[in-house]
């Protein structure tokens, strides 16, 4: 691969230590505070007051939900993006336990009842925040722009496949990273093919990429089919000087693939509404990882790359040393493709990867970075996958040839793997320099070049074998935490730990990088208040003495 050039920048923190507190941990220098709790109030409305269970979704359909995760920072036309701005905020998952006194829900018994109370809590909240005088940024109760899009609210459907499902669909849901268009919408990516809270609904109606507008000036919110349907992670584009544009996808399935989708034509700057229907027309393309370093995106077209009738589905041969027995998969049309992903791509010879999470692209073009979280069941290896029982996940680096969206080819490598290297078994210990991690998820790029890593790893799953015994990801990794990776050296040092329980997940911050947004997702002890049931939160971090956060 040709070696991009450093990015230049201070990186100043002094690093925190692994620990299991009930607290957010931040370097010396910084604060935290929490901005926006599931349950609280979106829409005007009375929010959740702790211990009591609300009824119906009368109530719920306006606050935040639940479990918290990719988000994005909007300007606002004649609001300093220092001060203020709106932020859109996935909901993956209801906080179950503030909203059933069981703490649970049964999809095949609830109530009509419970289920609009379900769907209520995932989807997207939109808020306007505004610093106070304090320094501190508040939701703005009030605001026009707050609003909130869920699993209860109708959907448009744009694209290839909009005839071969309903004119409307009803709900958002999984909706787990996110990503934006240069021409400010928000995409909120749906990370399951089938609505588990209400199966009464058709299937093949979840799974894809959903637009909104935050400013509500454009689309009504929309499911846009030209992008695919998978178990979508995040989205993030890359765009070149004529304003073609490329929106990079992972499909986080055991194993899934990586996507990218180029629209037919230049978006246009002067002319927002312009843009409305970009995400209906253009090629999705699936990436295959050769293995000297190479790559390819192989268009999943119908009638290219073998998506013709009576293809060959080879499955997901990663998993196991004795190959499945392919099964035999018609595409006799784009929406066939575009519904049928997965398949398609497997056809096409798209490269079976750990379970793609985030994708961010460098401001100049010439990296992007993919986490593949981790693949315990990963038997057969390759190149961009090299490890079998792939517990603590690693992050791959490519890029485009000629650093454009529009390449068909692209270089690759191996960035790092992650793992402890105190851990006995050789192919558990990674390669990181410095603060050591398992599973990572959530990454950015921040605008001045600086790598951002967030972790999940599932707490208590098997880590591997410190000091003779066996231990769980808590014990080998602590909780989850955020990094900051040099994007050459792969040196890492640790920014932020959070409270038990949680997941650390969603970076957003304002143009000066003076606060940064951060989603704390499903905290099980008893953060942020105490006494109360834990709650998903927003977080803003800043520094005491108002410089930029990292410099
Ligand atoms: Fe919802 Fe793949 O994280
Ligand atoms: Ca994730
Ligand atoms: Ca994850
Ligand atoms: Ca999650």
């Amino acid at each position: 691969p040709t070696p991009a050039p450093a990015p230049s920048y201070a990186i100043n923190f002094a690093p925190v230590a692994i620990n299991g507190n009930d607290t957010v941990t931040v370097p010396a220098g910084y604060t935290v505070d929490v901005l926006l709790k599931a349950g609280d109030s979106v829409e005007t409305g009375a929010a959740y007051a702790s211990g009591s269970f609300p009824g119906s979704a009368a109530q719920t359909n306006f606050w935040a939900g639940g479990n918290h995760d990719g988000m994005e920072f909007f300007e606002l036309s004649g609001v300093d993006p220092n001060s203020g701005g709106l932020l859109a905020i996935n909901h993956e998952l209801p906080d179950y336990n503030i909203l059933f006194s069981s703490g649970a829900y049964n999809a095949a018994t609830a109530t009509a009842d419970q289920k609009a109370i379900a769907l209520s809590a995932v989807g997207v909240s939109v808020v306007e925040v505004a610093k106070g005088t304090d320094g501190k940024f508040a939701v703005k109760a009030g605001s026009r722009f707050n609003r909130r899009y869920s699993g209860n609210t109708d959907y448009r459907v744009g694209g290839p496949a909009a005839g071969l499902l309903s004119p409307t669909i009803r709900g958002t849901l999984n909706n787990c990273s996110s990503g934006r268009t240069p021409w400010g919408t928000y995409l909120t990516c749906e990370e399951t093919t089938n609505n588990y809270l209400d199966p009464t609904q058709p299937n093949n109606n979840y799974g894809w990429v959903v637009e909104i507008d935050p400013y509500q000036e454009l689309a009504a919110p929309t499911k846009r089919t030209a992008m695919g349907r998978f178990s979508h992670e995040n989205t993030a584009y890359m765009d070149d000087a004529n304003n073609r544009v490329a929106f990079y996808m992972g499909d986080d399935s055991t194993p899934g693939c990586i996507y990218k989708f180029v629209p037919d034509r230049a978006y246009s700057t002067g002319n927002r509404a312009s843009n409305i229907d970009m995400l209906d027309y253009g090629t999705l393309y699936v990436a295959r990882f050769n293995a000297d370093g190479t790559g390819e995106w192989r268009a999943l077209v119908q009638g290219q790359n073998g998506l013709v009738a009576n293809a060959s589905d080879p499955g997901n041969v990663s998993q196991s040393t004795t190959p499945p027995t392919p099964t035999t998969v018609s595409f006799n049309s784009t929406a066939d493709v575009l519904i049928n992903a997965q398949s398609a791509a497997r056809v096409a010879g798209g490269t079976l990867m750990d379970r793609p999470e985030w994708i961010t692209v460098a401001p100049n073009r010439q990296a992007i970075f993919v986490t593949l979280t981790n693949n315990s069941g990963r038997r057969v290896t390759d190149n961009p996958n090299p490890r079998t029982t792939n517990l603590h996940g690693h992050i791959l680096k490519f890029r485009e040839n000629g650093d454009s969206p529009l390449a068909t080819r692209f270089t690759w490598e191996v960035f790092l793997l992650a793992g402890n290297p105190n851990l006995a078994e050789a192919n558990l210990k990674g390669n990181i320099s410095g603060d050591y991690f398992s599973s990572p998820d959530g990454l950015r790029i921040d605008p001045q070049g600086r790598l951002w890593v967030q972790t999940d790893h599932n707490l208590t799953g098997n880590a591997g074998t410190l000091n003779g015994a066996a231990v769980n990801m808590t014990q080998a990794f602590g909780n989850n935490s955020m990094y900051h990776v040099d994007q050459t050296s792969n040196a890492s040092k640790r920014f932020l730990v959070g409270p038990v329980g949680c997941e650390i997940t969603g970076i957003a911050y304002t143009p000066d990088l003076k606060s940064f947004f951060i989603n704390i997702q499903h905290p099980t002890g008893n953060w942020p208040v105490s006494g109360q049931q834990p709650r998903s939160s927003t977080i803003v971090v800043r520094r005491t003495d108002g410089q930029p956060v990292g410099n």
